[in-house]
């Protein structure tokens, strides 16, 4: 493919344009005033958090990337079969590595026309969109440099049946409130022709978990950390990242993982962006971060709670993983 052609078949729109700084200044704000200190794991992903996940994808304790990607090899050309989607919209799409399998499945039937990658990090959309674009001639790529949760009114209008999936057990990173709210304005962009897939990680042994979010190289920890560099870059804050501990910790109870930031010692901390200071006690935890493990009762559940019916339920073998295809109800 030329260059000129390359150029025509992609989009790129950012529907983030200086607004999320503010997003980060309010979070910011609002999460590290509370008692209990949290920050919304998207701040996470900026070009070197996004790169990290990349590595963590890779690593041995890491299940989730290589599992969903095993069950997209099994599955894919049954899922295409089922939806004949035509066009595949990806949330949270990153590098859209085990996207590829889809878009492979969609070609082989012949009814590959676009792709939409919507995800924060803008770096990720424009090379994986750029990337694309030359993979597969003719195909229609759309870039959308957003929020998920806030920014689904910018996805171009669907000219084909569409597939829209949400990969690598994102969805365990949202609080339950907050999962039915974005499951419910999904379901609503769902027209008849409509689906829905979705990527996730399963309830298992806790030393497997917790394993998989602290890792022995520490590229886990070190993707964690990194949100304090954001906040030292974006809001002029004086974090001292070597004075936090990651924590990686599965709660029965919730049945969810919670990465944590722990104090090593009493501290106070400057974000001067925002005219704040925060004090840390010695072993105080900031929480950046939930992933919900699932049963395949919760999931039907859930979709239903959002107005949305559950087709097909694909898992491996040990079943660890799965991703599960939905329509409207
Ligand atoms: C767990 S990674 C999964 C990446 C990829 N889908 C996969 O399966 O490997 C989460 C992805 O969602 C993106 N993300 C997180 N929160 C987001 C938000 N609120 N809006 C858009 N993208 C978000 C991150 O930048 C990252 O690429």
């Amino acid at each position: 493919m030329t260059d000129a052609t390359a150029a025509a078949a992609l989009t790129l729109h950012n529907a983030l344009d200086g607004d999320e700084s503010r997003t980060l200044a309010e979070d910011v704000r609002q999460g590290l005033a509370r008692p209990f200190k949290e920050l919304p794991p998207k701040h996470l992903y900026d070009t070197r958090g996004a790169e990290l996940f990349e590595q963590i994808c890779e690593l041995p304790e890491y299940y989730p990337t290589r599992l969903e990607r095993s069950i997209l090899e099994r599955v894919a050309a049954d899922v295409i079969a089922a939806t004949a989607a035509g066009e595949l919209v990806e949330l949270g799409s990153g590098s859209a590595a085990k996207t590829r399998l889809l878009l492979d499945a969609m070609a082989a039937a012949g009814t590959l026309r676009r792709f939409v990658a919507v995800d924060v990090t803008e770096q990720a959309v424009r090379d994986s969109a750029t990337e694309l674009i030359q993979e597969y001639p003719g195909l229609e790529v759309h870039g959308l440099i957003g929020d998920f949760e806030r920014h689904l009114d910018y996805l171009p209008p669907a000219r084909e049946p569409r597939l829209l999936a949400f990969l690598g057990g994102t969805i365990g990173n949202f609080p339950p409130a907050a999962r039915l709210r974005f499951l419910t304005a999904v379901a609503e962009l769902l027209r008849p022709a409509d689906h829905l897939l979705i990527g996730t990680d399963l309830v298992k042994d806790r030393a497997v978990l917790e394993a998989a979010y602290d890792d022995s190289a520490g590229v886990t920890a070190a993707f964690n950390l990194n949100i304090l560099h954001v906040l030292n870059r974006e809001l002029g804050a004086n974090f001292d990242p070597q004075s936090f501990t990651h924590v990686a910790r599965f709660d029965e109870d919730e049945e969810w993982i919670e990465m944590r930031l722990r104090s090593d010692r009493a501290q106070t901390v400057a974000l001067p962006a925002i005219a704040m200071d925060v004090s840390f006690a010695e072993g105080e935890e900031l929480r950046t971060e939930v992933s919900a493990k699932f049963t395949r009762e919760r999931v039907a559940v859930e979709l239903e709670a959002a107005g949305l019916e559950l087709l097909a339920w694909y898992t491996d073998p040990s079943d660890w993983f799965a991703l599960s295809l939905a329509r409207r109800a």
